[in-house]
């Protein structure tokens, strides 16, 4: 490896920037890929290298990276009015119009929308406003929330403790206590020799009901779930498996939450994950897609049951004691407006409708045969190869063997910027504008 030059972009990275998600040692000698522009599905870096963008970022510039009317949309704001709060009543209309679309737009009925910055901050909201529906309703032991293993819900202190990545939680301390997690719903590598994925996925509640009654019903309050898992590795759970944990959740009268981070607008070839998968979510959060990431915003959509009670509990303390200076900020959210109207207006769902099935056949007619791929596995434009020792038994590499962050970086030699998930799964989350 040659040093980087003295004053390069590169080199004032390694000594001023403290990269998350990175192995800050390694870091040092390698350095980073510095990206310098983009534009449709494409990046180039700062030595002209170019490459397509097969995460979309981090799966969410959903429009690409030269979109114009979200450039014109931001400019225009901040034009008018750069930044105002939504504090103690406040409001401007960016914001009105963005509640009023998500709320227009939810898989199911929705009283309300609360705005957040990024995935973590609307998960860890809607985390602040479980514990606060349960403390309205009076019964103030239901506070545990389960996440599941492989689950992925951010890296704030209670959303990382939702996460069900070691990485996430190694010396971090995480999880917080009152953070549980039930069985990944990945039917290749959990699923016992000869077991279907019906019976699977009968399974998988069967679990989630023996933690609930190990734990105490009274004192579980929620789940979260993306409908398609996807930095655990793009899992998508088998046919029956949401109806069933649903039943279970019902049954104790647990709250749903579906975390659309990823799979919000459009991803899996419905507006909705949740609407994919058959799920009736209470609270659903959102982010990356909503503004095409082109500025951060995030919102949290609550029921009008839940909205009720919570409503009820700040009337009787006097205010709703939770919210970012930039809860609503009126540039992401005119972005995220114009990013709405261009989801509606280009009728992009019909769009991935048509690409997405294409790429799910072609990677798995290009790939699932070859000696060192266990699964291809995905729906609409989110796809997962996963990169196993041995085809047979279903054994991972050795994460010492760093195979999958290896097969990434050939990748990027090859034009196709992308990384490995966990158990040396390549990810594919494409800008939904690709042909
Ligand atoms: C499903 C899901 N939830 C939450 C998050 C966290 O979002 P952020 O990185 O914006 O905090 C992510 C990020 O990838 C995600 O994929």
């Amino acid at each position: 490896m040659t040093p980087p030059r003295a004053n390069s972009n590169a080199a004032r990275d390694i000594a001023n920037a403290l990269h998350p998600y990175t192995d800050l040692r390694t870091h040092l000698d390698v350095g980073p890929v510095v990206i310098a522009r983009g534009k449709g599905v494409r990046v180039w870096d700062d030595a002209g290298k170019e490459y397509i963008d097969a995460l979309a970022g981090l799966w969410c510039a959903s429009l690409g990276f030269s979109n114009e009317r979200l450039v014109e949309a931001a400019a225009r704001q901040m034009r008018t009015l750069p930044f105002y709060h939504s504090f103690a009543a406040k409001s401007h209309e960016p914001m009105i119009d963005l509640a009023e679309m998500l709320i227009a737009r939810a898989p199911v009925p929705m009283s309300r929308a609360f705005f957040a910055n990024s995935g973590s901050e609307a998960n860890d909201t809607a985390i602040k406003m479980v514990w606060y529906f349960n403390n309205a309703l009076g019964r103030t032991k239901k506070k545990k929330l389960i996440g599941r293993i492989k689950g992925y819900h951010g890296i704030t202190l209670a959303a990382a403790s939702l996460t069900g990545l070691a990485a996430n939680h190694r010396s971090f301390d995480v999880p917080l206590p009152g953070f549980i997690h039930t069985m990944a719903p990945h039917h290749y590598h959990q699923g016992l020799p000869g077991e279907s994925e019906e019976a699977f996925a009968t399974r998988c509640a069967d679990e989630l009901e023996k933690l609930i009654l190990a734990e105490d019903p009274e004192t579980v309050a929620a789940m979260w779930a993306e409908p398609v898992l996807g930095a655990g590795g793009v899992i998508v759970p088998p046919a029956t498996y949401y109806e069933k944990i649903q039943a279970v959740l019902k049954k104790y009268d647990i709250l749903l939450v579906a975390d659309e981070v990823i799979c919000g607008f459009w991803r899996t070839g419905n507006y909705w994950g949740t609407q994919t998968m058959g799920m009736q979510p209470d609270i659903l959060t959102c982010a990356k897609a909503l503004s095409s990431s082109y500025l951060p915003i995030s919102a949290v959509m609550v029921n009008e049951r839940v909205f009720q009670a919570l409503a009820d509990e700040s009337h009787k303390i006097g205010t709703f004691g939770t919210g970012f200076t930039y809860s609503g900020h009126p540039v992401p959210a005119a972005v995220a407006v114009e990013t709405l109207k261009i989801y509606d207006e280009t009728d992009i769902g019909s769009h991935v409708r048509q690409v997405g099935p294409y790429m799910q056949q072609a990677l798995r007619q290009r790939f699932a045969d070859h000696e060192l791929v266990g699964e291809v596995r995905g729906i609409g434009l989110v796809a997962a190869v996963e990169l196993v020792a041995d085809k047979a038994t279903r054994t991972n590499f050795d994460p010492k063997q760093k195979i999958g962050a290896r097969a990434a970086k050939l990748m990027e030699a090859h034009g196709v910027s992308g990384r490995a998930l966990i158990n040396e799964s390549l990810g594919f989350c494409p800008p939904l504008i690709g042909t």
